[in-house]
């Protein structure tokens, strides 16, 4: 048997886009909102169905995300599309199921000091908050993802045991969450740690409950990815461009760029129904309209001559 044919390798991944949250939340540029939505147009035309657009977090604390709750509203309805909004707390849920959101993302960090710093309370504190929201979200119809931040290490405090990551899991997963979404927000694992990390959540919680959501911040996000790929993971976050980061993490780069991971998955034959030329052109929206960097290594080869 082939090496391919021998790993767990999906024959199809979902593409989960965070550009619009994740990705410019950390930009220091305050995107206008008419710009947002064309954004988000230019993601759906590429042919993502599952977005992440922006988080009902104090506008104090990200500042980028400040115009969630008019952005949901006017949102495109499009069949098939999933719109994502992060809801730090129960405010936050009260403002996003008034705005119409309907697909929420909770946090929660694996970390103590992490989890202070980016939403300025304790781990167990978050994690009564979070089955309150819980509570109420799916009694209100709506659909569910969890994140737990810093899974593999803390830029505060170090290692980060995976034990504690997997309880924080199948504690998200016993509230009704949909998918746990494990991330590396500073870019700190190793690929032994993703292999271990994606066999142990896979066999105890299944694929489609688990996503990985890699940051290329010493660009090691693609290696993850395909270490993930080779154990059966079958949902992988992705901004284009490769924007963002944190914005309470030092050292938090983007997250691993939407079309560096594309071209991956298309080499390897893994489907995904985006098309990575449709997302090459948002990123050089988002370059000229905009002014944003992008550290996309492929969207650099692709605009070379342009
Ligand atoms: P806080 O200051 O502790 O809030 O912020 P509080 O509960 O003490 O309340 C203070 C005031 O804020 C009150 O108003 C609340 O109503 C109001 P007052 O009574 O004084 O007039 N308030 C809010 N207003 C609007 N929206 C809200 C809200 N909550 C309270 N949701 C809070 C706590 C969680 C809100 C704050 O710490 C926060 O917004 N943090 C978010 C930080 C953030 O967005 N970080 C980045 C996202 S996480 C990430 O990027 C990692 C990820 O990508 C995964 C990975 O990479 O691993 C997801
Ligand atoms: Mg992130």
């Amino acid at each position: 048997m082939s090496g391919a044919a021998a790993s767990r390798r999906p024959g199809a991944v979902r593409l989960f886009e965070v550009g619009p949250r994740d990705g410019l939340q950390n930009e220091a540029l305050l995107v206008p909102l008419e710009q947002k939505l064309r954004f988000i147009e230019q993601l759906i035309a590429a042919g993502l169905s599952d977005i992440e657009v922006g988080a009902f977090v104090h506008p104090k604390w990200v500042p980028q995300m400040a115009d969630a709750d008019e952005l949901v509203r006017r949102l495109p309805a499009r069949e098939g599309v999933r719109y994502w909004a992060l809801v730090p707390n129960e405010r936050g849920l009260d403002r996003a199921l008034a705005a119409g959101a309907a697909h929420l993302g909770l946090l929660a960090s694996a970390s103590e000091t992490h989890s202070r710093k980016n939403i300025n309370r304790s781990v167990d504190r978050v994690r009564a908050e979070n089955r309150r929201v819980a509570t109420r979200a799916l009694a209100a119809g709506a659909t569910l993802r969890g994140y737990v931040s810093v899974a593999f290490g803390c830029p505060y405090e170090g290692e980060v045991p995976l034990d504690r990551v997997l309880r924080l899991a199948e504690e998200y997963l016993e509230m009704g969450v949909a998918q746990v979404a494990l991330g590396d927000t500073t870019g700190m694992a190793e690929p032994d740690q993703i292999r271990r990390a994606a066999g142990r959540a896979l066999d105890a919680f299944g694929a489609e409950r688990i996503a990985f959501h890699l940051h290329d911040t010493r660009g090691t996000g693609l290696v993850h990815a395909l270490t993930a790929l080779e154990e059966g993971v079958t949902t992988l976050d992705a901004s284009t461009g490769g924007i963002g980061g944190c914005p309470y993490a030092p050292g938090a780069a983007g997250n691993l760029a939407t079309e560096d991971l594309l071209y991956l998955l298309d080499r390897l034959g893994i489907g995904t129904g985006v098309g990575l030329e449709g997302i090459v052109a948002a990123s050089q929206w988002l370059r000229d309209e905009l002014g944003l960097a992008i550290p996309s290594r492929y969207f650099r080869f692709a605009i070379a001559d342009r």
